[in-house]
């Protein structure tokens, strides 16, 4: 896969040549470019943003740098030109389903969730618009369209200053379902939300700690107990903590939890 970030901080996004994703990118699994929109400015102060038509607070980020960053981008160029391996053009006939995915980070976006996270996992091309201040003028998201698949994105319903934490966590969750990333594969399949549900409480050394010792079916060694112990546990845990997780799951299985009894 291959990933682009445009952004007015390229430095924010240095923690993504870290750990499992730096080795990711090392071993050919995943490339990831990020370019400094102030590269398609044309202005000596480099300018990226403006006052909000019809006033108010905050500033609106421009559309002509944003649509010179698209249109390189989408080219697979940065500010000084061909960057990275080559990505194939625009198919004539507008063959929508081969442009690639624009994540654009928004509290206003559709939430991100584990589901979303594998579908963008299927992509072979995915591209990061991360605005600022009071995000970015909308044509310039009206004009990718007839390039990209749009995709407005929100972390959660909180605010943050801008896209670039959003893309952190896009290129973590997504880059670590590709293959190889990740050492043990099973370790993907038995997590948080893979299911629907929490995952049961994690213990190992020492038995006991502290006056609180390790749940004995983990020790017995009886696989079926284990795994039985573990469900119990994930749906407890999300009772508690999600009970929202629970509600959709039956919503959309009535029998989705009859294996738990
Ligand atoms: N930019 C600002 N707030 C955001 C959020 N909650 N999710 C994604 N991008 C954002």
């Amino acid at each position: 896969m291959r990933v682009d970030v445009v952004s007015i901080f390229p430095a924010y996004l240095e923690p993504l040549g870290l750990s499992l994703l730096g080795r990711a990118q090392r071993l050919g699994l995943l490339e990831v470019h990020v370019h400094d929109l102030r590269g398609w400015t044309e202005d000596r102060h480099r300018t990226v943003d403006d006052t909000p038509a019809g006033g108010g607070a905050g500033m609106v980020m421009l559309p002509e740098p944003w649509g010179r960053a698209l249109d390189a981008v989408r080219r697979g160029e940065g500010p000084e030109g061909p960057v990275g391996s080559a990505v194939p053009a625009r198919a004539e006939d507008g063959a929508a389903d081969d442009d690639p995915v624009l994540v654009v980070p928004s509290p206003s976006g559709r939430r991100l969730d584990q589901r979303l996270v594998r579908e963008l996992a299927g992509e072979p091309r995915l591209v990061v618009a991360c605005g600022r201040y009071e995000g970015v003028d909308e044509r310039v998201l009206v004009d990718a369209a007839a390039r990209y698949r749009v995709l407005p994105l929100s972390l959660g319903d909180y605010v943050l200053n801008g896209g670039e934490v959003a893309a952190l966590a896009v290129v973590e969750a997504v880059g670590r379902l590709l293959p190889g990333v990740v050492g043990n594969p099973t370790s993907l399949v038995e997590e948080s939300h893979e299911d629907g549900l929490l995952e049961n409480p994690a213990y190992t050394r020492p038995p006991v700690w502290r006056g609180q010792a390790v749940p004995d079916v983990l020790l017995s060694g009886h696989h079926g107990e284990v795994a039985r112990w573990r469900r119990q546990e994930g749906l407890r845990r999300t009772a508690r903590r999600r009970p929202d997780l629970l509600n959709a799951l039956v919503a959309a299985d009535p029998s989705a939890l009859d294996a738990a009894e």
